[in-house]
Order: structure tokens, then sequence, then C-alpha cells
């Protein structure tokens, strides 16, 4: 056995035993949460919504940048960290948050005559975020991950991901949400934001978003980036 494939598979098994043993636990404190605050998320709206689905996207892309870290500084690293990765991009980040902004938001500001640029640029960088995912998807297959090419086309995808999405939810955060207000009356932007839980309930069967951070949580922690202590400049 070489020695990339026993590294390989040392952190997989790793990463099999730290996600089920975290789940375990954390699930049972999450539980507890919950029934304390069961109250539906009434009054979130759809802005707010959309930007705490962006904080879940921001802790995907740390999660990539240290698994290509890892894998520039030859650093042990499961497949799994890309590919569950990147299944919860699929799942959640395209087919429910950019959906919900493809079929609720943009069209509001084409109607409108307004920001027409900058929703073409988004609408486009949400088809290539999707070829960037079908890539990773492909490459942290176990029988790809360790071919040298599978490596290379890994980088690039996980890299043009990152350097897209950050000015993309960053200009969205800065840009059209704030711009909502001006086009959509405060009583409808609520009712979009009920529509939105709605779409939420049905994808996942509710608590869409807590679920899906537990998940980021269970990666960053087999990972040692979940501790937020640890970023603090010393
Ligand atoms: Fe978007
Ligand atoms: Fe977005």
């Amino acid at each position: 056995m070489d020695n990339d494939r026993r590294r390989f598979l040392y952190a997989s098994t790793m990463f099999g035993m730290s996600a089920m043993g975290v789940a375990a636990v954390e699930g049972r404190g999450e539980e507890k949460a919950r029934d304390e605050s069961s109250e539906p998320e009434a009054g979130i709206s759809a802005a707010e919504d959309l930007m705490r689905e962006h904080g879940v996207l921001n802790r995907i892309l740390l999660i990539y940048e240290e698994g290509l870290r890892r894998i520039r500084v030859n650093e042990e690293v499961a497949p799994e960290v890309f590919s569950k990765t990147a299944a919860l991009v699929r799942e959640f980040v395209e087919d429910y948050h950019e959906k919900l902004e493809e079929n609720f938001i943009f069209p509001e500001f084409e109607k409108a005559g307004k920001l027409a640029d900058l929703v073409k640029t988004l609408r486009e960088q949400h088809q290539a975020g999707r070829r960037a995912t079908n890539v990773v998807m492909r490459v942290s297959a176990p029988d790809q991950f360790l071919k040298g090419d599978a490596r290379e086309q890994l980088l690039i995808a996980c890299e043009g991901f990152i350097r897209m999405y950050r000015p993309h939810e960053a200009r969205e955060d800065t840009v059209l949400f704030p711009a909502l207000h001006s086009i959509i009356p405060a009583k409808r932007l609520l009712e979009l934001g009920e529509q939105f839980e709605a779409e939420e309930d049905k994808l996942f069967g509710g608590k869409g978003f807590e679920k899906t951070v537990e998940q980021v949580a269970v990666i960053e922690r087999h990972l040692g980036i979940y501790d937020l202590a640890k970023f603090t400049p010393k």
C-alpha cells in the first residue's frame, strides 16, 4: 500500500467516525435547543433569510479552503471533505437558496427594470457554480480522488468556486437585497419570507437551515476549523 493510499484510507476512516460521533453528540444538544425555540420563524424577512443562507455558504467556502490547503501541503484529507461539502452545495445552495433567488427575487428586478446587468451576471454565476460543483462531485469520488489529473481539476474547480462566490454573495448582500425594499412593499417582503419557509419545509421537511448548519459543523470539526477562537490573531 503506498503512502498516499494509506493516508487517504486513514483520513476516510477518521472522517466517518468523527462525523457520526459528532452528529450523535450534537444531535442531543440541538434537540433541546429546538424544543426551547419551537416558535415558527415568523417575521424573518426574505432578505434576512437569504443572508443567513449566505452565512452557510461562507462556512462552506472555508471548508473548501482548508481542504485545498491540505492538498497543497500534502496533508491528509478525506475525499468526503469535498464530496459531502459539494452535496451540501447542490442541495442547499444551488437547489434551494439560488432557486429562491431565481424564482422570487431576480424576477422582481427584471419586472421593475432595475439592476438588470447585475441580475444577469448573478444568474450566469449560478450556472457557473453548478458546473464547478459537477466537477467537484466527479473528481472527489473515491476512485478518482487519488489521481493527479483529478486533483488538478479539483483545485481549479474549488478555487474558481471560492473566487466567484465571495464577490457574488457580497454583492447580493450589499446591493441587491438592500434594493429589494425600494421595489417590493414591506408587507410583500414578509410574505415572500413565508413563501421561503414553505419552500424550505417542502424540500427539507422543515429546519433545512438548521440541519444544514449542523452538517457543515460536522465537517468543520473533522477539519479542526470549528472552534471560532482559533481564528483570533494572537
Ligand atoms: Fe446568488
Ligand atoms: Fe445568494
